[in-house]
């Protein structure tokens, strides 16, 4: 740990954590869900997920990258050297942060596309059906899709060569706060529109009822997608915290930062959403469509447009940077590779399986498995499955495998910070979050 680069200020931690947190999650696949999720229904779900589930499991990561100052196989190994079967959940983790990449890089392309799309106001004046028509026109084209999702995934390498302090903080720094105000803007036009009333009790209305074991498994996979967890990619993001940083208020500023901003974004598009006639459960389209046509709505929309897609882009790199870095580090310090050549070859990984996933898209393709095409395949069983049992397996770890002592130890900086929250977040760490992860999980087989 001594030799490894710290984060430069504090604020640079919960900036490049809630970089990382922050993106196509919030903005593009948390809309879709409570879309396809009957809204109020997974909504309520959610949030009592990130605060029982998502916040003491962010929790334990930043106390598990911190105590061992390792990558997610090296960390678990390290703190457990008698038992070695724990590096798997670091292994699990290596494996999502692959496959997520693949498809978030899918989406970052479209994202790309439509930068390119606004700067040469090619919206402007457009119908839904057009809007609509051409996006699944991108769907089904073969190398315009490639070109942006190679920039992305270039883009992503590109940072990650030059280190985390110098790489990451200098870029989330400034452009999150930006994002944040222009999506405060949008919420306001957004309410202003004739289907605002609709859209909101869709949202945010819960109907206790709608509640059923896919809402239930959607909400934990998109809760543990949006935060980050479960696949180590804040344990990486731990090791490099100061030791004198409290982990506690970067926790919970990260879990609230993400939250705010998934929640803005279903206020900004729901309510368009049933003002222009896109169905909520409408999948890919809802935030590609349906943004779009706010924007044409706007006085000043070329500009919104524009600098929303653009800042929407480096939301989505500053996450798939701490995407790449969970093999990276993986592969610099387990196998010894340079962290140049590790680049490198996680990159080139990742865009060939991006690659597999858009083509994927086309209407007649045969990349199936399970009935889904490779892209919602990808999206379906790293999210609901391989993210949720890393979180389990990680909060049993830290509750059953890791010495108290040494966690309250890590986690209240050598007790030179008083948490009085201490002994509710281990409490929950140890009993309540592995029991309602279970359940969750069981409740998918259960008809
Ligand atoms: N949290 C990111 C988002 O919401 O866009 C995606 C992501 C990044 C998921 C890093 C998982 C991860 F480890």
């Amino acid at each position: 740990m001594a030799n490894k680069e710290n984060f430069g200020s504090k604020f640079g931690i919960i900036a490049a954590a809630a970089g990382s947190a922050i993106g196509l999650g919030n903005i593009y696949r948390f809309p879709c869900e409570a879309g396809a999720n009957g809204g109020g229904a997974f909504f309520i779900v959610y949030l009592a997920i990130v605060i029982l589930m998502g916040l003491p499991l962010m929790l334990s990561e930043f106390v598990i990258g911190r105590r061992s100052g390792k990558n997610p196989v090296g960390a678990f190994k390290a703190l457990a050297p008698e038992s070695k079967g724990w590096g798997v959940i670091g292994y699990l983790g290596v494996l999502a942060a692959f496959l997520i990449l693949a498809f978030y890089s899918t989406v970052a392309g479209w994202t790309i596309d439509a930068v390119g799309k606004s700067i040469i106001n090619y919206y402007h004046g457009l119908d839904k059906d057009t809007i609509q028509g051409d996006f699944n026109n991108l769907m089904n084209e073969s190398w315009q899709p490639i070109l942006s999702e190679g920039i992305f995934i270039f883009l992503t390498a590109f940072v990650i060569v030059k280190g985390v302090t110098k790489g990451i903080e200098k870029y989330s720094k400034i452009l999150m706060p930006i994002l944040l105000g222009i999506l405060i803007v949008l919420c306001i036009k957004s309410l202003t529109l004739p289907g605002a009333g609709k859209g909101i009790s869709f949202f945010l209305k819960p109907d206790f009822s709608k509640i059923t074991g896919k809402v239930l498994i959607s909400a934990l996979g998109q809760a543990f997608f949006s935060l980050s967890l479960g696949m180590g990619c804040l344990i990486t993001y731990g090791s490099y915290i100061a030791k004198k940083d409290n982990l506690t208020s970067t926790a919970f500023a990260v879990c609230i930062s993400d939250t705010l901003i998934a929640i803005l974004a279903g206020i900004v598009i729901f309510p368009a959403a049933f003002t222009f006639g896109i169905r909520p459960e409408a999948g890919n389209e809802l935030a590609f469509v349906t943004l779009p046509m706010l924007f044409n709505q706007m006085v000043g929309g070329y500009f919104f447009c524009l600098i929303f897609f653009l800042l929407l882009t480096i939301a989505a790199l500053t996450s798939s940077i701490s995407l790449l870095e969970v093999p990276v580090l993986y592969l610099t310090e387990q196998l010894k590779t340079s962290r140049k050549k590790a680049t490198i070859y996680s990159a080139i990984g990742a865009f060939v399986l991006c690659v597999i996933s858009s083509e994927s898209l086309h209407a007649d393709t045969p990349l199936k498995l399970f009935g889904l095409n490779v892209f919602e395949a990808l999206d379906t069983f790293s999210s609901t499955f391989l993210l949720t049992v890393g979180g389990l397996l990680t909060v049993i770890f830290l509750g059953w495998k890791m010495k108290k002592a040494d966690f309250y130890d890590e986690y209240t900086n050598g007790g030179k910070v008083n948490i009085g929250l201490r002994k509710i977040i281990y409490f929950i760490i140890k009993f309540i979050a592995p029991v309602a992860i279970t359940v969750i999980l069981i409740t998918q087989f259960i008809k």
